[in-house]
């Protein structure tokens, strides 16, 4: 499965924040924000990953994060020159998911929760269809809201309702089949002038083809469109990270777990973040992982 992170997007919702920066690289506590949807995908199992960005972040992005082997996986960049709707990542990213299922997670999307690698893994073994997750939100109307019938399967789903008939917002993390390239190049851009989502969404939901899995309450997430949200989001991880003295989202960490990278690579990203708390996590963890301070 190929994974994509859509970080596109002018991020004028956060301006004048975001007027010279990508909302995407804006760090969020300790680290670049794309880390986090980066780290999601790779806790999935994904290591095929396109990060999609504008004409003008490319470069930022490429600086950032490479070809990817760093974390021991492979990323390739595509640009989107004008922000087309989230389905638009299946149309620029066509070629790159080619004849295989795909992931893809907005860029500005947090997800954190025990259990997530267990929920993301069986979403990717589903097979056939698509497989989205629903999170209870306090204000559902600034999201894709999903209705459930009486045995929880999903009836219907409505972007940015005005009167939502659930408080279940769609998150920003959905697997699909190969079928999803087709379906989002045939789609019409809605009345805000998008590909939506949501209308993917809507055709497998036709299809009978849709997975919708609740993501608990033990469950967090975080869509970073506003400047609360960004500061809330901040906040949650420096609170989790200095009661827990572990790091949320911490690429190298997680390649190194899931042996992507060896505990040589983990000592060279050690050491070229020294100066860091970030490098002295890093260094600690291959302290104690090879042994030096058992
Ligand atoms: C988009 C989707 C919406 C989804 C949300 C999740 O909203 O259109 O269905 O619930 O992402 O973050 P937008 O970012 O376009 O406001």
């Amino acid at each position: 499965m190929k994974g994509i992170i859509l970080a596109g997007g002018s991020g004028t919702r956060l301006y004048p924040a975001t007027l010279v920066i990508s909302k995407q690289l804006l760090p969020i506590y300790d680290k670049p924000m794309i880390y986090y949807p980066l780290s999601t995908l790779m806790l999935a199992g994904i290591t095929d990953i396109l990060v999609i960005c504008t004409p003008a972040d490319l470069h930022l992005f490429e600086k950032l994060l490479r070809d990817g082997s760093q974390f021991g996986i492979h990323i390739s960049y595509a640009s989107q020159s004008t922000p087309r709707g989230i389905a638009d990542a299946f149309i620029v990213g066509r070629d790159f998911v080619g004849s295989d299922d795909v992931a893809l997670i907005l860029g500005d999307n947090i997800f954190f929760g025990h259990g997530l690698r267990e929920l993301m893994v069986s979403a990717k073994k589903n097979g056939t269809g698509a497989s989205i997750f629903a999170y209870r939100v306090s204000d559902p109307d600034r999201y894709g809201v999903v209705e459930f019938d009486n045995t929880g399967r999903a009836r219907s789903i409505e972007e940015k309702p005005q009167f939502p008939k659930s408080h279940f917002a769609v998150a920003g993390l959905y697997f699909y089949d190969n079928r999803v390239l087709n379906i989002a190049a045939d789609l019409e851009p809605s009345a805000r002038g998008e590909i939506e989502i949501t209308d993917v969404n809507m055709q497998y939901l036709k299809k009978q083809a849709l997975h919708v899995q609740v993501m608990g309450r033990g469950f967090t997430w975080f869509d970073i469109g506003t400047h609360e949200a960004y500061i809330e989001a901040c906040k949650f991880v420096q609170i989790l990270e200095q009661r827990q003295g572990l790091r949320i989202c911490c690429p190298e960490e997680i390649a190194f777990e899931m042996q992507l990278i060896s505990p040589e690579m983990l000592l060279a990203a050690a050491e070229a973040a020294s100066r860091s708390q970030y490098g002295l996590y890093l260094r600690d963890l291959y302290n104690i992982k090879t042994g030096v301070n058992k």
